[in-house]
């Protein structure tokens, strides 16, 4: 058997995706419920368009998502009917510290997820939690400027040891920042952060992350600190950058790519910050504030692992303009003619996955989680919401024999495989129901109709098996 035995299978999914509720058990509003459906999605989430509540002429879809709020009892009994060892979920921030800033937490979101936990032990899976998944209560984004702010660090820091000393015992598995890498490609996503006219985005950025570099320190510290049985992780974008060609500078190029992500990891599990990123700081004359003691902080707490998602490879060069561009997981790339694409024109690469654990692994010498894999697709389902995703079932196929030879092969530690929208979710980059990447189908369209019922699709029977097996049985 290729994998080991206590080798963790299952699926992943976020809040905000998920939950809806929004305003219900004491919650308030995040900067992710204010996401509209449509154009003015790209510019809210970038932070060019500033949007801090809901407004008129604007669907919104986390307003109601899947109703997970209210459905969570059934979604559950769904994942242990596949055999599901872990769940990767989210928290709700606004759900915990309704403000942000609240001297004391909600104890009715904190109840919450405590059933939940609850019931996922009653079947033996263990969950995987992201402490945030692109989520900031709209409170700290109005009135401190989000992850901008170094306050941010006290906030976050003050929800992060609430809720590990809560759940002490029921959760052991963390993850601080989801996909953090994002800050630079959706700062209103991943950090609340809304542009004003002539300011250096660039700068602002920089000064988020090393804030959130900071608190994703610190949260590492308290875990530790409350149990040493905690295992914190970090949490990449993943999906590393070919050159287009085997010019020198399309090389550089894609090294260049590779570390606006690896910037983030080097820092969680190094606790350092890489040379190549001072020198840009120098070079650019960007002026990032760092206090005496943060040098110490970063260093005092480097991550227990090194978790990312993994959709597609990316493809770069240093003359972009000569290419047709391929649309990625939020960032642009060159269309890949050697690859296939989804319908959503992310191109499909198992073999990157393995390129992608090696190079992780190489790097960083640490265990490693893929916390995010998946097709999204559109599906047409029968009268009875049944499903025949073979198109679905090919993909993940091919992904896990890819990391299966990671392992095999290249002798990569790796904990565990969580898919993406285990259960049918709203889509993050386009807030689309119609973007499936579920083993349950959940009856609802891009315009918030439907009966929410959940249904199983024909991969929901094949990953049971694929789990049974530990992966050995794929066709
Ligand atoms: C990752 C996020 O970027 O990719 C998820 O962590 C997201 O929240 C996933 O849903 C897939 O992207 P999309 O846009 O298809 O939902």
């Amino acid at each position: 058997m290729t994998l080991d035995k206590n080798f963790l299978w299952g699926g992943a999914t976020a809040a905000n995706q998920t939950e809806g509720g929004v305003l219900e058990g004491g919650r308030k509003l995040a900067n992710i419920d204010v996401l509209p459906f449509g154009e003015d999605r790209k510019k809210v989430a970038s932070g060019d368009l500033e949007m801090m509540e809901w407004k008129q002429g604007y669907y919104y879809p986390a307003k109601e998502a899947i109703d997970m709020y209210h459905h969570y009892m059934e979604d559950i009994q769904l994942l242990a009917e596949m055999g599901f060892k872990v769940y990767r979920m989210s928290l709700s921030w606004s759900r915990i510290f309704p403000n942000g800033d609240d001297k004391e937490a909600n104890e009715e979101g904190l109840k919450f997820y405590e059933d939940i936990f609850n019931e996922l032990k009653r079947h033996g899976i263990q969950p995987l939690v992201t402490i945030t998944h692109f989520d900031v209560p709209i409170h700290l984004v109005k009135e401190y400027g989000g992850w901008r702010n170094r306050k941010l660090i006290d906030f976050y820091t003050q929800y992060a040891e609430t809720v590990l000393r809560r759940y002490q015992g029921l959760v052991k598995y963390w993850l601080t920042i989801n996909e953090i890498n994002i800050l630079l490609h959706q700062p209103f996503v991943g950090g609340g952060i809304v542009f004003k006219e002539g300011e250096n985005k660039e700068e602002i950025k920089y000064q988020a992350a090393h804030h959130q570099l900071l608190a994703s320190a610190l949260a590492t510290k308290i875990a530790h600190d409350i149990d040493p049985e905690n295992k914190v992780g970090c949490m990449l974008a993943g999906g590393s950058h070919y050159p287009y060609t085997c010019r020198p500078e399309d090389y550089q190029e894609a090294i260049k790519r590779d570390r606006e992500g690896y910037f983030f990891i080097d820092v969680q599990a190094r606790g350092k910050y890489p040379n190549y990123a001072l020198k840009k700081f120098e070079r650019e004359e960007l002026t990032i504030q760092m206090e005496p003691e943060d040098k110490e902080i970063l260093a005092a707490s480097p991550v227990d692992f090194v978790t990312f998602s993994y959709y597609c490879s990316r493809t770069v060069s240093a003359h972009p303009e000569d290419y047709e561009q391929a649309t990625g997981n939020l960032f642009a790339s060159i269309k890949n003619k050697n690859l296939p694409s989804t319908e959503w024109g992310w191109q499909i690469d198992p073999l990157g996955l393995r390129n992608s654990l090696n190079q992780l692994y190489d790097r960083y010498q640490k265990p490693l989680f893929i916390v995010e894999n998946g097709l999204g697709a559109i599906d047409i389902p029968d009268e009875n919401g049944y499903v025949e995703d073979d198109y679905r079932i090919d993909y993940l196929k091919k992904h896990i024999q890819a990391f299966k030879d990671a392992v095999e092969i290249d002798g990569v530690e790796l904990l565990g495989y969580t898919t993406w929208g285990c259960i049918d979710l709203i889509a993050a980059s386009t807030g689309q129901m119609s973007k499936r990447y579920g083993f349950v189908y959940v009856d609802r369209d891009d315009e918030g109709n439907g009966t929410l019922k959940r249904s199983k699709k024909k991969s929901f029977n094949w990953y049971k098996q694929v789990i049974a097996s530990n992966g050995e049985l794929l066709d």
